[in-house]
């Protein structure tokens, strides 16, 4: 049986590729093609080579003005893209060829919480002075709007009086690494 090929898009610490990484190491049904970023000192371009995966490095100009990302992708004709930690919009070439076949992580409940700017501490500052009662994560397929393609999988945590942002930062954090791969997985099943 040929392998479902993936490729992933990431520019931060990585956490999140990382463990993605490590759940499909052994699985020869699923290959982790190449990771994508737009920040050349990103910790997942390290994580990615201690696994043997391929890297591209984009700039902005390029990304949104030639196919360079693109024409790479069409290359690999992946079964899925995930992006894990990648704040550029994606250019609607790649949506319009990848239909239903991009997906991403974000650290709150969408649609609360979402939107251009609302990234990382940004979600959880504003969780907190909202006084929500719960948080969480919510996977979710990529369309031409920040965080509002529709919904694959949430997963709630309860906010304490105690928490601070933080806190909540690294309960959701925890919570994605636990969940993304098993719902990359899931979806690659489905399609
Ligand atoms: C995660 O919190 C994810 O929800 C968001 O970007 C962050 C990436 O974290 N989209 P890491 O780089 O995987 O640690």
């Amino acid at each position: 049986m040929n392998s479902k090929k993936i490729i992933l898009f990431a520019s931060g610490s990585g956490s999140n590729f990382k463990k993605i990484c490590e759940y499909f190491k052994n699985d020869n049904t699923v290959s982790i093609e190449l990771l994508i970023s737009n920040n050349p000192k990103a910790k997942a371009l390290q994580i990615a080579e201690s696994f043997n995966i391929k890297t591209l490095v984009i700039d902005k100009q390029s990304f949104y003005d030639s196919d360079k990302a693109l024409i790479n992708v069409l290359k690999i004709n992946p079964s899925l893209i995930v992006l894990a930690g990648f704040l550029w919009k994606i250019p609607s070439a790649f949506i319009a060829k990848f239909a239903n076949k991009i997906i991403n992580i974000h650290p709150a409940l969408l649609p609360k919480f979402g939107g251009k700017g609302m990234y990382g501490m940004h979600v959880h500052n504003a969780v907190i002075i909202n006084k929500e009662i719960e948080s969480g994560i919510t996977i979710h397929y990529v369309n031409e709007n920040y965080d509002e393609g529709s919904i694959i999988f949430q997963k709630k945590i309860k906010i304490l009086k105690s928490d601070d942002s933080l806190e909540i930062s690294k309960r959701i954090l925890k919570l994605e690494h636990e969940f993304f791969p098993i719902i990359i997985q899931k979806v690659l099943n489905n399609g």
